[in-house]
């Protein structure tokens, strides 16, 4: 990347007598300003590369820049990188101001200027009128606007997350999303957040970065990676979907036609793949349920469960064995179990998992 602002290249850790890295080969540019997600399933290394970034933890190998700065080997507190994490990690003694002044104290910022930073970084979490509390009597939610108060009030080159949401009801959450994100993009930070809730990720990031096993699995705009996922974990990761293996059959026209045991012989448009063996992805949200127009691929079956969520029903759907979830939009009253079904859906609405 041209802009490249924090720099991973080669991000390696291996911790003491672990047959295996925790974190291989992480290679991951993030430009200024820039609001990038780490994802994916728990121990696959998103915390150990956070850690590594502030200086928490040794690389085995491997580096950090920021900007045209090497930060492979300086002191955390020669970073000046911004972090919050899960636990709130607030100081119990101290009050709410005096919690946000604490990082301006160490750098023996003059006292004017310190109070108004201080002033300014709780009127942008909006708890001005809670300076002078104590932080035990804060709720889960204000004290981690406080921690994120803390963390900005230092102007940090760099804002590390680390799951600071994920103590809090899924409500405040919701909210505590927005409002992170407002921060950053008024304040312009780049920051890396770690979460393992992909709507989180997905609502929150400018790009995403899917790990697995402490790789990259990969890295793109939310919409990208969920579209077209580059391989069959993150398709399954991020988002429900409906995986069908195949093989490919023939090809005219841009119309690819696998056969799926079951299913018969699928149509897909997709660009050539030269493989045989191939794996078909159709987002339940793309699978219609008793369609009224002609679809490129139609299909009957029974219902084998149904879930009515208020604002979707996802119905789990068996064909000759196969099960195919899709969800219905426009309910009114759930289908039945054991109800005969016909479904189907277009070749613009299945996409073929490039490996
Ligand atoms: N201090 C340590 N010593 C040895 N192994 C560790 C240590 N810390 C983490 N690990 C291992 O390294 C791997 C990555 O851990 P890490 O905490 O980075 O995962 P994570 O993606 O943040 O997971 P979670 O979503 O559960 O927080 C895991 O297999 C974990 O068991
Ligand atoms: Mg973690």
């Amino acid at each position: 990347m041209e802009d490249a602002y924090l720099v991973l290249s080669k991000l390696t850790k291996t911790y003491p007598n672990q047959p295996r890295p925790a974190v291989r080969d992480v290679d991951i540019d993030v430009a200024r300003g820039e609001f990038i997600s780490l994802l994916g399933p728990s121990g696959c290394g998103k915390t150990t590369t956070l850690r590594m970034i502030a200086g928490l933890i040794v690389p085995t190998s491997g580096g950090i820049r920021v900007g045209r700065v090497d930060m492979t080997n300086r002191p955390v507190h020669k970073r000046d990188m911004g972090m919050v994490f899960q636990s709130y990690a607030l100081f119990p003694h101290m009050s709410v101001g005096e919690n946000v002044d604490f990082g301006l104290q160490m750098r023996r910022i003059p006292k004017s200027e310190r109070r108004r930073r201080v002033a300014e970084a709780l009127d942008m979490v909006h708890l001005t009128h809670l300076a002078n509390r104590r932080v035990s009597q804060l709720s889960g939610g204000q004290a981690q606007r406080i921690a994120l108060a803390r963390a900005l009030v230092i102007e940090p080159t760099v804002l590390l997350l680390d799951e600071p949401l994920s103590n809090l009801d899924a409500k405040l959450r919701e909210e505590l999303r927005v409002e992170i994100r407002r921060i950053q993009q008024e304040t312009g930070i780049t920051t890396v957040f770690v979460t393992h809730d992909q709507d989180e990720a997905l609502a929150m990031s400018d790009r995403l970065v899917v790990m697995s096993e402490g790789r990259v699995e990969q890295v793109g705009e939310p919409w990208a990676v969920y579209e077209t996922p580059r391989n069959r974990f993150v398709a399954d990761f991020i988002g429900r979907t409906n995986l069908f293996d195949g093989l490919a059959v023939g090809r005219d026209d841009g119309l690819l036609r696998v056969a799926v045991e079951g299913l018969g012989t699928l149509s897909v448009r997709t660009p050539e793949t030269g493989r045989t063996s191939v794996t078909v992805m159709v987002r339940p949200h793309r699978v219609q349920l008793e369609p009224v127009e002609q679809l490129a691929n139609e299909l009957k079956g029974r219902v084998v469960q149904s879930s009515y969520l208020g604002d979707v029903e996802s119905v789990v759907v068996e064909v000759d064995g196969v099960r195919i979830t899709a969800e219905r939009t426009h309910s009114g009253r759930p289908l039945a179990l054991g109800a005969e079904v016909r479904l189907g859906w277009g070749d613009t609405d299945a996409y073929v998992i490039p490996q």
